[in-house]
This record gives C-alpha cells, sequence and structure tokens, in this order.
C-alpha cells in the first residue's frame, strides 16, 4: 500500500514527522520481497545515501557533503555560475532565432555547475544526464530502468577510479577521502551520494527553469512587471516552485507506527509518496491556487521539501534559478514561445517538466 499525500498540510506534517522514515526495511512490501523485479522506481528506494537513511546515519551521510553547500560556498559560485550563463547565451544567440531552450540552456547550465562540483569532465556529462533521464523516466522499460542503473553507477565507478588515482579539488575528491581516513562511508554509499548529487543537482533545476520562462511566457504581463523591477527574480523562482513544482512526486517514505492523518489511518508498514506538484496547487491552501501569480504572499510551498530531508541544494538552486533567468531575459527582452503544438509532459513519475520548450529570440 501507497499512500500519496496530495494536500499541502498534511504533507508538511507528515515530512516531520519522527514516526515517518526513509529505510525501506521499514515498509512491509519490501522487507516481505513482493516488489517486481526491475521495478523502476527500486533504485530510490535502496540506493545507498542520504535519502534512503534515517536519524544518525541520516547526519553522518548529509554531513559529509553539507560543507559544499553552506550559504558562504554557495555565495563563492555566483561569479562562475554568471559566466558558464553568459557562455551560454552566446551560444543561443548564434542560433538565429528559434531554438529550444530546454536543451540549449536549461539543461547545460546546471549540469555543467554540478559537473564542476563534483570533478566530471565535460565529455562525461552528456552520457550522464541520458542515464539519469531514463531513471526518473516512467515509460522506460524495466530492462532498461536496470541497465541505466548498472550505466551510472558503472561510470560513477569509474570517475571514483579516476579521482583516486589522481585527486583533485572537489567533492568527489573530498568523499575518497572521508571513505579513506575515517572510514566514514562505505563505497556503496560513496557512489550512491554521488549519483544523488548528480541527479538531484540537474534534473531538479533544469525543470526550474524550463517551468519559469514557459510560465512567464506564457504571462507576459508579469513578465513585463519582473522586467520593470515590480517583481524580483526571487518571486518567480519561488511561484515557479509552487505553481510548477520541478519535482512532482517523491518516493517513498514509509509509517514505523499508525499514523491518523486528519480522518485517514496510516498504517505501520505502509508507504508514502511525497507529492509536491499536487501540495502546490491544494486551493485548500493557496488561494486560487491554478493561477501564476506572483504578487502571491506568502508564497511558502514544499517544493523544496521539509523536515530533516529538506533540499540540500535549495541555495544552490535558487541561485542558479535566478541567474539564469535575470541573465536570459535582460539578454533576450523580447523572448516569446515559438509557434507550434503545446509542448509534451515529458513522462516521469519523479520530474515535473516539458520535454522541450521552443522559443523565439526576435
Ligand atoms: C529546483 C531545484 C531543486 C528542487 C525542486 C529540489 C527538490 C528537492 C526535494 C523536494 C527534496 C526532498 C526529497 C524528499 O525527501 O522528499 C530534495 C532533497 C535533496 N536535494 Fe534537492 N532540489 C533541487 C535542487 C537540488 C540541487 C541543485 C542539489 C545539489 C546540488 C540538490 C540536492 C538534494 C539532496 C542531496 C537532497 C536529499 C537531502 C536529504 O535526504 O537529506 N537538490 N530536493
Amino acid at each position: 500500500m501507497v499512500w500519496a499525500i496530495s494536500h499541502h498540510d498534511a504533507l508538511q506534517q507528515l515530512l516531520n514527522d519522527p514516526r515517518v522514515g526513509k529505510n525501506a526495511q521499514l515498509w512491509t512490501t519490501f522487507r516481505e520481497g513482493r516488489l517486481p523485479e526491475g521495478w523502476p522506481l527500486l533504485n530510490f528506494v535502496t540506493v545507498p545515501g542520504m535519502t534512503t537513511a534515517d536519524g544518525d546515519d541520516h547526519r553522518r551521510l548529509r554531513g559529509l557533503v553539507s560543507q559544499a553547500f553552506t550559504p558562504r560556498r554557495i555565495a563563492e559560485l555566483q561569479p562562475r555560475i554568471e559566466a558558464l550563463t553568459a557562455r551560454l547565451l552566446d551560444g543561443v544567440a548564434l542560433l538565429e532565432g528559434e531554438f529550444d531552450l530546454r536543451e540549449h540552456f536549461a539543461y547545460p547550465l546546471p549540469m555543467q555547475v554540478i559537473g564542476e562540483l563534483l570533478g566530471l569532465a565535460l565529455a562525461e556529462q552528456d552520457e550522464l544526464h541520458e542515464l539519469s533521464d531514463t531513471l526518473v523516466s516512467s515509460s522506460a522499460t524495466p530492462a532498461a530502468a536496470v541497465a541505466a542503473q548498472r550505466g551510472l553507477f558503472g561510470l560513477l565507478g569509474s570517475v571514483v577510479a579516476a579521482k583516486r588515482a589522481e585527486p583533485g579539488d572537489d567533492l568527489t575528491t573530498d568523499l575518497i577521502a572521508a571513505r579513506e581516513e575515517s572510514d566514514r562511508l562505505s563505497e556503496e554509499e560513496l557512489v550512491g551520494t554521488l549519483l544523488l548529487m548528480l541527479v538531484a543537482g540537474h534534473e531538479t533545476t533544469l525543470n526550474l527553469i524550463t517551468n519559469a520562462v514557459r510560465a512567464l511566457l506564457a504571462h507576459p504581463d508579469q513578465l513585463r512587471q519582473v522586467l520593470d523591477g515590480t517583481y524580483s527574480w526571487s518571486a518567480v523562482v519561488e511561484e515557479t516552485l509552487r505553481y510548477d513544482s520541478p519535482v512532482g512526486q517523491f518516493p517513498l517514505r514509509y509509517a514505523s507506527e499508525d499514523i491518523a492523518v486528519g480522518n485517514v489511518l496510516i498504517r505501520r508498514g505502509e508507504a508514502l509518496l511525497a507529492s509536491y506538484g499536487a501540495a502546490g496547487r491544494d486551493s485548500g491552501h493557496f488561494p486560487d491556487a491554478d493561477r501564476f501569480d506572483l504578487g502571491r504572499k506568502p508564497a511558502k510551498h514544499l517544493s523544496l521539501g521539509h523536515g530533516p530531508h529538506f533540499c540540500l541544494g535549495a541555495g544552490l538552486a535558487r541561485l542558479e534559478a535566478e541567474t539564469a533567468l535575470r541573465e536570459l531575459f535582460t539578454r533576450f527582452p523580447d523572448l516569446t514561445l515559438a509557434d507550434g503544438p503545446a509542448p509534451e509532459p515529458i513522462g516521469s513519475f519523479i520530474s515535473n517538466s516539458v520535454r522541450t520548450l521552443r522559443v523565439r529570440t526576435s
């Protein structure tokens, strides 16, 4: 049994409830071996790392990377993010009028930022992205999902081997040192943590930038008010997070005891799905929830999580998205959606965005 938690207040309560854990051993279906072979979400449930750990284990695993995401370290990344953004916009300017903003701008920016943080070569990034797309896709066959998972572990395993041979100034090298000097994480946790940082570090921000541009171009009156300074880029980012959450749902959590939520009883051993996309549109919490409204106060949402698993990269995601949007619309204030059919959803159980976003610069 899996409960999708789609109401904002119930989700907020459960994300912070100590009776709700992330270790799959709490889930009766998993413990009894009743999940089918090749189940596409298996990796999310079993990957060794902070997203599947509770208590001390969670603190240990999160602590190993959290130093790289302090407000000071994030602020230090700003000039690099601005330089990467400018370079990508130079490339876009050469595309002569119409292009896919998702492919040429929203994807490479967060991928290159997290790639540099992890010390990945540019050549490795596209392959990792393709595999990670399959991992979050819901249309992948079980065989393709398993192959993508193996491919990702294989590639990240070779990244670790290369960094062992030749250490760099990056998070992967720091994690290897934490493993070797003080045995603070296992080899599986090391690769699992890299996988998490890679997928969480780019699939999400890619969706946020895409969804924000799409919402702004569909609401030109509000875009004008951003450009004239009435609303901030930060308001655009927060309202997009609520209105079109980059993470539609995140699997899974488990009840370690019976838990009453309103009139519903979640039983011990049952699973919970955090339905962030639905919670952002909960009209019981957000008046006129289906309206994109930059003047909304307060626009507090749960789309970056809540409680002990609150997004570790929230500051980085916000900085990347604000920089990307500000620079994009400063360079191309007349950007419009290209003519043609409405873009298709990406078809993922987890990720929420569109496959392509064709725009025109003139
Ligand atoms: C728009 C961008 C982003 C969104 C919407 C987002 C959303 C989320 C959400 C909803 C969670 C909680 C998942 C759950 O347990 O239910 C989460 C956790 C996490 N995020 Fe993000 N994220 C974003 C960007 C990033 C970036 C850029 C990074 C890293 C560079 C990152 C790293 C993580 C990590 C490591 C966790 C797990 C934290 C833990 O389990 O303690 N995220 N994120």
